[in-house]
């Protein structure tokens, strides 16, 4: 898979050369490139901001730079998928995560500011399919701690990344569920023990066991999971 990211903190995205998703690149499973929007901008000071039209506070993405990050990165041939982090968008899920792990090339552009100019949007579906997506319901600075976030969930999907594939259906979200709890060694620690059925090489036991403790849990801290 490729991605591309346009920030203007491109060294926000340093630390995703590290762990899986390093070695990922390393590898070649991974093309992930980070690009400094400001590349894009031609004045001796490198503006990518102006006033709103219309007032308010404030300071609103250009169209400019983004409309020439968008025709250098968007291949000539097939349609990439063109993300923006947005508060405003559709929230971000395991099953988006899912989804977005199918494509071949990944665009995102990070907005900072009070956001980017409306037309950016408009024109990025000319070159693909676009879509804005939201961490959750709560206000970041920009977007590049959103699309950190979504590089990660969704590059650990990609068949290759995470050694041991069986890890990922084990996970919580992958079956509308919270996951179990887990224990290792030594069985007993500061006077608490493992849970005995743990121990008891029964593994039917231990599964209805672990599902039981899943149900329990969605129920306790994720009731809105149970509800559908
Ligand atoms: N940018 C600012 N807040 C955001 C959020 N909650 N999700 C995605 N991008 C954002």
């Amino acid at each position: 898979m490729r991605i591309d990211v346009v920030s203007i903190f491109p060294s926000y995205f340093d630390g995703l050369t590290l762990s899986l998703l390093g070695k990922a690149q390393d590898s070649g499973i991974l093309d992930l490139n980070v690009h400094d929007l400001r590349e894009w901008t031609h004045d001796r000071h490198r503006t990518v901001d102006d006033t709103p039209y219309g007032g308010g506070a404030g300071m609103v993405m250009k169209p400019e730079p983004w409309g020439e990050a968008l025709d250098a990165l968007a291949p000539d041939t097939g349609r990439p998928t063109i993300i923006f982090p947005s508060p405003a968008g559709e929230v971000f899920t395991q099953a988006t995560a899912r989804e977005l792990a199918t494509r071949e090339h990944l665009i995102f552009g990070c907005g900072r500011y009070e956001g980017i100019d409306e037309r950016v949007f408009e024109y990025a579906a000319e070159l693909g399919e676009v879509r804005l997506i939201s961490l959750g319901d709560y206000v970041l600075n920009g977007g590049e701690v959103a699309v950190m976030a979504m590089v990660e969930a969704i590059g650990r999907l990609i068949p290759g990344v995470v050694g041991n594939p069986e890890s990922l259906v084990e996970e919580s979200h992958e079956d509308g569920l919270l996951e179990y709890a887990s224990y290792t060694k030594p069985s007993v620690w500061r006077d608490r023990e493992v849970p005995p059925i743990l121990l008891s090489g029964n593994h039917g036991a231990i599964a209805a066991w672990r599902r039981e403790q899943q149900v329990e849990r969605t129920r306790a801290r994720r009731p809105d999971l149970l509800d559908d």
